[in-house]
């Protein structure tokens, strides 16, 4: 039985053993209710302890219920029988007690924990709110100043953070069990606390609120679930404990079934398995202790920034001590700008410069366990570094590209060893973006490949495996994406009408503001490349604005004009009449239109590469998207979002 109780004297123990997170599914719930009707019969109890078994208390509702209607017992008739329990309940809290386990533990009369625990209700990370008294216990416990952060902003609280705030009766330090029993034996000699709806709480009045509406309104960018979470909360204030229970509960149920929650539990499920590939499940990882970075450029710079963040030790290599230098001094600017901005501790900045060694050419790199190359795109220039590594390194090292484009067998041609070679594509800035796209060649072993994965476990990035094709599976999306972009200037509609139906999508930025943020050249190169090769390449728009000089923001514009020291675009006459040649009378086209065009594309591309094989599934592709180009999360992805438009 997943739910189980033993008896140590006159103290219940309810133990929760449902791995891998204790989620408390229909099975649970129904047990969990019958334990309370036994515990409650037994006359030779007095008092219960509720622990999970394994590494955690609970760590939330099952997730793949919610795709159905609730199932009996619900967690808040559970919930509410604990409450009318005649004999005290005792959370005994280790690991996590998230979400619906937060709940649970709310509603025990008390709640103890072991240090090193994260208490949390992180419901509208997944686009709904707490639905089993979260919002209206808690507030009660801990105030609704402390309370709201936790359930409208996702702030998880360590042990000690929430002994303080009096979320906790007590830490205990050595035995959690035992001591929850010890508790319990105490807590059953006195008489039960008040039930948390039945105490007063004191509205904390309308400045309060506006400010708290204010702050979750702006983090929230677009998204239903946290205001929700903040009025939910206020209602109760408002109206009782009584009322806000079933005001919460309608709004979690309502919640539950939109797109947009849909959609974060589509990025939820997807993230979740992104680390561990069904086809690598029992291979061994390489073991990294030290890494090699070849080049310190714009790409360099920032992987052995994210290496060394995540606790690796970190060499860096360039042609030059002056290149070297600059390399170095960029490390270290970013070390510093994390301190600056309180993100670590000036030691923590001065230890993470002290982990990252720099070298002049590829000698010194013999001891790395993995080198990933991040030198000019050129392919003569990589196959240089890869034989010189090849030589250098241990026969074991794996060896990794951070080609964006080159097809990664041409760079591992003639290499001694290819089964230890692969691509590992960062995104920009490499030490902030998520997304870590995988390219094994056909000689890759399973172990380098399990390797990747382990290093994107490590650095808390999400992997997404690609089969080898111009630009993998992002650059391969974006080139439509922009492609598509680009043929709608042609017809004339206006870039910053595109731009701003993107951004009203839910981007940060439209592909043309995009485009001049990151330059005009590099595509522009490309395209050059495969005229020269004698590919039909028709001259667009973006041609023109380059051999004008406008490559963008760091030559003062691109599609737009930038005032000197700003990067907030401003329509450009010059930039409309440069490519006026190229451009039909100016059009029109609605918000709507635009999106379910450039969208379409994308989704057409989407399942292009799926037939390839490029991509394993679509939830890949969403991941790509989501996590590497600023695709809005409440869509859940190119795929997802085309799957609910077009019912199957
Ligand atoms: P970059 O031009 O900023 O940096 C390249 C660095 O490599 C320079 O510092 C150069 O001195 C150094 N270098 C050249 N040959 C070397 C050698 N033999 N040994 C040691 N160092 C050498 O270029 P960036 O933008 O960092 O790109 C590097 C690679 O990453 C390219 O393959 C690029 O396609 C790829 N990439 C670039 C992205 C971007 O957004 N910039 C995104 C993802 C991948």
């Amino acid at each position: 039985m997943p739910v189980t109780l033993t008896k140590s004297g006159a103290i219940a123990v309810v133990s929760i053993d449902n791995p891998p997170v204790n989620a408390l599914n229909t099975a649970i719930r129904a047990q969990l209710l019958a334990l309370v009707e036994a515990t409650e019969a037994d006359a030779a109890i007095s008092a219960v302890v509720l622990i999970g078994a394994g590494k955690l208390f609970v760590g939330g509702a099952d997730i793949t219920e919610f795709d159905r209607p609730p199932e009996q017992p619900d967690l808040p008739s559970v919930i509410a029988r604990i409450e009318r329990a005649t004999k005290p309940w005792v959370a005994a809290i280790h690991g996590a007690a998230l979400g619906g386990g937060l709940e649970l533990a709310l509603v025990c009369h008390y709640r103890v924990a072991a240090p090193g625990a994260t208490l949390g209700l992180p419901e509208v990370s997944l686009g709904f709110i707490p639905g089993a008294g979260g919002t209206q216990r808690l507030p009660r416990l801990i105030g609704p100043e402390a309370a709201i952060p936790v359930v409208a902003e996702r702030q998880m609280l360590p042990t000690d953070a929430a002994a303080r705030l009096g979320l906790l009766n007590r830490v205990i330090e050595a035995d959690l069990r035992a001591g929850a029993v010890a508790f319990a034996s105490e807590a059953a000699a006195i008489p039960l606390p008040q039930p948390l709806p039945a105490q007063p709480l004191a509205d904390p009045g309308a400045a309060f609120w506006d400010a708290a509406r204010a702050r979750i309104d702006k983090a929230a960018k677009g998204q239903a679930a946290p205001l929700a979470a903040l009025e939910a909360v206020r209602f109760g204030v408002e109206n009782g404990a009584t009322l806000g229970l079933q005001q919460e509960r309608a709004t979690f149920l309502h919640l539950r079934s939109t797109e947009e929650s849909l959609a974060l539990r589509h990025l939820f499920f997807a993230e979740r398995a992104a680390p561990r590939p069904a086809d690598l499940r029992g291979v061994e990882p390489a073991p990294l202790r030290l890494v090699g970075v070849v080049g310190g450029g714009t790409m360099g710079s920032g992987i052995a920034a994210a290496l060394r963040n995540a606790g690796l030790q970190v060499i860096l290599s360039e042609q030059d001590a002056a290149a070297l230098d600059r390399g170095l001094a960029s490390v270290h600017g970013l070390f510093d700008a994390a301190a600056r901005r309180g993100l670590t501790s000036a030691a923590e900045a001065a230890d993470r410069k002290a982990g990252v060694a720099g070298v002049v050419g590829l000698q010194g790199l013999a001891a790395c366990d993995l080198v990933i190359e991040a030198v000019f795109e050129d392919l003569v220039v990589k196959r240089a570094v890869f034989a010189g590594l090849a030589e250098t390194c241990r026969p074991d090292a794996i060896l990794a590209t951070n080609t964006s484009y080159i097809d990664p067998r041409q760079i591992a041609e003639g290499m001694a060893g290819p089964d230890r070679f692969l691509g590992l594509h960062f995104f920009s800035p490499a030490q902030v973006m998520k997304l870590l796209e995988i390219i094994p060649i056909p000689e890759t072993s399973s172990q380098t490949r399990a390797t990747g994965f382990d290093l994107a476990r490590r650095l808390s990035k999400i992997p997404v495996q690609s089969g080898i094709c111009e630009g993998f599976i992002g650059n391969r999306l974006l080139k439509r994406y922009r492609g598509a972009a680009e043929a709608m200037v042609a017809q004339g509609v206006a870039p910053a009408a595109i731009d701003a139906a993107m951004r009203g999508f839910g981007y940060p930025m439209g592909p043309f503001e995009m485009q001049d943020m990151a330059g005009l050249d590099i595509s522009f190169m490309n395209r050059e490349a495969a005229r020269a090769k004698g590919e039909d390449v028709p001259e667009t728009p973006a041609d023109l604005l380059v051999r004008s000089g406008r490559k963008g923001i760091k030559t003062g514009g691109g599609w737009y004009d930038y005032a000197p020291g700003d990067r907030k675009p401003q329509p450009s006459v010059q930039a409309a009449q440069i490519i006026a040649p190229l451009v039909a009378a100016p059009c029109t086209l609605a918000p709507d239109a635009i999106v379910a065009r450039l969208l379409g594309v994308m989704a057409a591309e989407g399942q292009a590469i799926l037939a390839e094989g490029i991509a394993n599934t679509p939830a890949a592709i969403d991941l790509v998207q989501v996590h590497g180009y600023g695709f809005p999360r409440t869509k859940g992805g190119p795929m997802f979002y085309a799957s609910r438009k077009t019912p199957s």
